[in-house]
């Protein structure tokens, strides 16, 4: 029986996109709901308790529309809440985490850096990653407070953007980074400003193909892949204005892309 359920994505505004349209092309038959829980973002800057709140709320929505897995496309939802979510709730949840092990391997200067949000740094789960797969390589952190907004106004070429990426990645360099982590989803829709501002000796990482592999592989091992040969629909949802939604994703996904809200 092919199943043919949703995959759910979320993030707390447009961070998890990258990752959605990753999945979307790896996975072209399966339907996916994504969302944006925009009313409550950023999630960077709020308390442990909250974000488990709100990843359980979005969770509970997620499943009132029988979705199959979830995909928490949040590295600070998925530092704060994925432990408790895959307790509570008896569905494969995937999650993304800075990619520390492929910076760890890439680095030849032995320094590498990550731009994330204050709560991921701050986490538990990010420090027991760090010392996990980090082995002799020094890591350097770089709270990026200003990106989210950015990323959620769609100010992704503007002065604005180019002036606090380099604020953020600057210090990074003077300390020997020659490999950047984004480790916050949001970050990908910068990743050309970033890597102008790194410059071309730096290598950036970044998790949205990795995630999305991740997610086929999960759902081929759970079986609950759609062998259905049809297009998979897309559905967008956001408890942000309505009118707001609609331009992020007719710009960062396609015009046919219709913003329903939550
Ligand atoms: C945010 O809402 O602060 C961004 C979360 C993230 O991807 O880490």
């Amino acid at each position: 029986m092919p199943d043919v359920r949703p995959i759910g994505v979320f993030d707390s505004g447009i961070g998890g996109l990258p990752i959605a349209k990753q999945i979307r092309e790896l996975l072209p038959n399966e339907n996916l709901i994504y969302v944006a829980d925009t009313w409550h973002a950023p999630y960077g800057e709020k308390g442990e308790d909250y974000i488990l709140q709100r990843s359980l709320a979005v969770t509970d929505f997620l499943i009132s529309h029988d979705v199959k897995a979830i995909v928490v496309a949040c590295n600070t939802a998925t530092m704060v809440s994925i432990k408790t979510l895959r307790e509570r709730y008896d569905l494969p949840f995937i999650g993304v985490e800075p990619g520390v092990k492929p910076a760890a391997i890439h680095t030849q200067s032995g320094v590498i850096g990550v731009l994330a949000t204050e709560k991921t740094l701050s986490s538990h789960a990010f420090d027991s990653l760090a010392k996990r797969v980090a082995g002799n390589v020094q890591v350097e952190i770089q709270p990026s407070p200003k990106l989210v907004r950015l990323v959620e106004n769609l100010e992704l070429n503007s002065a604005q953007a180019s002036f606090a990426v380099e604020e953020y990645v600057q210090p990074l360099i003077e300390k020997g980074a020659d490999t950047i982590i984004l480790g916050c989803t949001h970050f990908a829709h910068l990743a050309p400003v970033i890597r102008e501002v790194a410059g071309s000796e730096v290598s950036v990482i970044s998790t949205e193909l990795a995630v999305a592999r991740e997610v086929v592989r999960r759902l081929e091992c759970e079986n609950l892949l759609s062998k259905e040969n049809l297009s998979g629909a897309n559905a967008f949802f956001s408890n942000g204005e309505v009118a707001l939604f609609q331009k992020q994703i007719s710009h960062l996904w396609g015009e046919d892309a219709v913003a329903q809200s939550f």
